[in-house]
């Protein structure tokens, strides 16, 4: 099946407002959460009834939150879907199988993992293996599964997990602060008993969120945006009305579109704490970028200059899904700028794209240098990744002429509608 493309005509200043959507780093975790409420088994009775159903708010229409959605259903959870609020209920939910299908349709579907063993203490998956960053491993989950009492076993690609008796108090250790790890011990911990301390915990916002939503069901957890999280398991968690924390990438994407154009965009909706390490460096490409409560505003009259330095890096240092979008924007700065990826191995997949649109980068093992151009020029090129492919939008947005992207359902993953967004502040850019 051939994907649809993007067609974009670039050199127009973005400028104007535009309202950032729900994360996706966040829906994703939220909407596998749904499925512990009701969740206590009542005797014979099956599942308790008690509150089963969930409304998410400020759900972004991404084709990733879709994936999610079709797993809850297929786990045996009603779902509902008007506009950007998502009902799930989950009080009859009692499968404990993720077909490969699904597991293949979004990486992410690992999540998922803890919540079905918290609910029915039983899980088989398909093993994610590798994607278009490199290697995804998952050992740090199931290590700490492993110490939660989960028995597992892998054979010929499917994972089979079974929850065993967990310790009356489990301190977890992680040697790297691994955002899907965290976040499965946590929804394993929360339904049950015992307590689990999570140690060099994910500090990520989205981290906080997933907390956010289980404390507002009932759930007993400290420390959220701290490394260490403490989790007492509840026998039960009810539903809750829930909304979705704004999408710090996706405003660093248009951040991105308005310094490469020359632009001046309000961004509305969104959480300027969460944003420090990114708006930090936009400053320091020449832009100004002013924060107020739940907006920022970035000017950028200037020409873009190079930059210090950018090293990704777990939060509250700079995220590596903004990697892509700083690259992109610096192609066209005044000077060399050098980015350092510390967490994924394949995270330059735009540089040779970019490159064919006139872009002076050297992308080597975890080292990009990236020397300005004065201008690029648009090209048929093709989005390799989620971000990289949001990359290609912001050059394509700053470049001269037509760029023709494709296999765009790499973006529809993570932004709901670019087109849309985009097209509402003066870009030429259209669907096709
Ligand atoms: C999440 C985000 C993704 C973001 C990433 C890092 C979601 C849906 N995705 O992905 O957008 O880019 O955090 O901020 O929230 N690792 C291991 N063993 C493990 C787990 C991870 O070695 O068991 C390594 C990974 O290979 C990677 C690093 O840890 O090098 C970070 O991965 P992790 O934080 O787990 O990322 P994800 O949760 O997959």
């Amino acid at each position: 099946m051939e994907s649809s493309r993007l067609l974009i005509d670039g050199g127009r200043k973005i400028e104007g407002e535009i309202r950032v959507h729900g994360a996706k780093n966040s829906v994703l975790p939220i909407l596998a959460a749904t499925l512990l409420c009701g969740g206590a088994k009542s005797g014979n009775a099956g599942f308790s009834r008690t509150c089963a159903a969930s409304t998410v708010h400020n759900c972004p229409g991404l084709s990733d939150a879709f994936a999610a959605m079709r797993i809850l259903r297929s786990l045996g959870c009603e779902i509902s879907h008007e506009g950007s609020t998502v009902t799930v209920n989950s009080a009859d939910a009692d499968g404990d199988i993720i077909s490969d299908g699904l597991m293949h349709e979004m990486r992410s579907s690992i999540v998922f993992l803890g919540a079905i063993l918290g609910r029915v203490g039983r899980c088989r998956l398909s093993f994610p293996g590798g994607c278009e960053l490199g290697p995804r491993p998952i050992d740090l989950h199931l290590e700490a599964l492993r110490r939660l009492g989960v028995r597992i076993t892998i054979d010929h690609g499917i994972l089979d997990c079974t929850a065993g008796v967990r310790p009356t108090c489990a301190d977890i250790t992680l040697s790297l602060p691994s955002v899907g790890a965290t976040e499965n011990i946590m929804l394993y911990s929360a339904l049950g008993s015992g307590e689990t301390v999570i140690r060099n915990a994910a500090r990520e916002p989205e981290i906080a969120d997933l907390a956010g939503y289980l404390i507002k069901c009932g759930a007993e957890i400290s420390g959220q945006g701290t490394s260490t999280l403490v989790i007492n398991g509840v026998p039960e968690l009810h539903g809750c009305e829930y909304s979705v924390m704004p999408d710090r990438i996706e405003a660093a994407t248009y951040m991105g579109a308005a310094a490469i154009t020359g632009g001046e965009l309000m961004l509305t909706g969104v959480r300027p704490q969460d944003m420090y390490s990114c708006m930090s460096v936009f400053s320091e490409m020449g832009c100004g970028v002013y924060p107020y409560d739940d907006k920022v505003f970035i000017s950028a009259r200037k020409p873009i200059t190079a930059v210090r330095t950018v090293r990704t890096m777990p939060y509250p240092g700079f995220p590596t899904d903004c990697q892509p979008i700083v690259l992109a924007a610096l192609c066209k700065s005044q000077g060399t700028s050098v980015i350092v990826e510390n967490i994924f191995e394949n995270r330059f997949m735009a540089a040779p794209e970019l490159r064919r649109m006139g872009a002076n980068i050297k992308a080597e093992g975890k080292v990009a240098v990236i020397e300005g151009v004065k201008k690029l020029c648009g090209a048929p090129v093709r989005a390799y990744d989620l971000r990289a492919g949001a990359a290609l939008v912001v050059a394509a947005l700053g470049a001269e002429g037509q760029t023709e992207i494709s296999d765009i359902h790499y973006i529809d993953r993570g932004y709901e509608s670019i087109e849309t967004a985009f097209s509402s502040v003066g870009a030429d850019i259209k669907r096709i």
